[in-house]
């Protein structure tokens, strides 16, 4: 089947699963793989120190794949123009990327040096209101983490449902849902609740290609719902200890730590299923029909 939302069409991959950013980690590889596999994969910057760095994980991804992928910034400030970013987002433009996804923080400086190289730019948000104030900012699209997801949270953050039910009210551009989506059944809800695409991280972190180390990977698999450590971190901020639940509640879902491109087969495979169960037999899932849908 193939799969057309309006995120597919604008960063042209062929299936609407996107990679998360981490930081710390050198992520080429994963977001060769996930591209190479049909989704998107996006390269953290804030994990390479200086242009050279960023530029030959750039090109360690063009090497493994033909396909589109994207570079996320995390800001932390309202960044100026000496800031390493400004100078990264060149090297991206040079290399031939076409996607930016910025998060975080204040964005203003950045984004407008976005729209200047006439690059494509997403911006994800913990609350509907900075979602609001990115799109009029002239996001192309936007990123709503729930409070299922992990990084960094917000005390006025939303769950997945109710991002999901209101972007459709409240925003115009393309919406992106982020936060707990690891599997074919999170994803298709994804769809069906009028986001474009999904967004994720803590699935993809427990794949071979992830750089993490591998008892992170495993707890990832092991973690569930159950564990009061980890509820305690998702939806009570608490994020010093235990490390291990630095992730998210789509940990869990997935039972063995596999390769990208088996994880994105899989979501594909069970909701291509699911969507037949229902009758539906097309060659063509449009999805586009459903965006901001009110
Ligand atoms: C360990 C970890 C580190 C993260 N670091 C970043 C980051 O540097 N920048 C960012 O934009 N998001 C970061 N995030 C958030 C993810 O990109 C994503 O928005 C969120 O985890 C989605 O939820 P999921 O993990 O349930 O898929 C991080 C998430 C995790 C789990």
């Amino acid at each position: 089947m193939k799969w057309k939302t309006k995120i597919t069409e604008i960063v042209k991959c062929k299936y609407p699963i996107m990679l998360g950013a981490f930081q710390k980690y050198d992520n080429a590889r994963l977001t060769a793989a996930i591209s190479e596999a049909g989704g998107f994969g996006v390269l953290t910057a804030s994990s390479y120190k200086n242009d050279e760095k960023f530029r030959n994980a750039i090109h360690q991804v063009k090497e493994i794949t033909k396909n589109p992928f994207g570079i996320n910034f995390s800001a932390s400030k309202n960044i100026t123009r000496e800031h390493k970013f400004f100078r990264f987002i060149e090297v991206a433009k040079e290399e031939g990327v076409k996607t930016i996804i910025t998060a975080a923080y204040k964005i203003e400086n950045l984004s407008k040096q976005i729209k200047k190289n006439e690059m494509i730019w997403i911006h994800k948000a913990t609350t509907m209101k900075h979602a609001i104030s990115g799109e009029k900012m002239g996001a192309d699209a936007i990123i709503l983490t729930g409070l299922e997801g992990g990084g960094l949270k917000n005390p006025n953050q939303n769950t997945f449902l109710i991002n999901m039910v209101n972007a459709n009210k409240l925003l115009k551009k393309p919406f992106i849902a982020s936060g707990g989506i690891s599997n074919s059944t999170g994803y298709l809800a994804a769809l069906m609740l009028g986001a474009q695409a999904v967004h994720m991280c803590t699935a993809f972190l427990a794949t071979t290609e992830s750089p993490i180390p591998d008892n992170w990977k495993q707890k990832i698999i092991e973690t569930n719902c159950f564990d009061p450590n980890f509820i305690k971190k998702v939806y009570n901020f608490q994020t010093d200890k235990p490390k291990y639940t630095d992730v998210s509640m789509g940990a869990g879902l997935i039972e063995a730590i596999i390769p990208a491109k088996d994880l994105i087969k899989n979501i594909i495979n069970e909701a291509e299923e699911i969507l037949n169960n229902l009758g539906y037999q097309n060659e063509l899932i449009d999805f586009t029909c459903l965006s901001n849908y009110s």
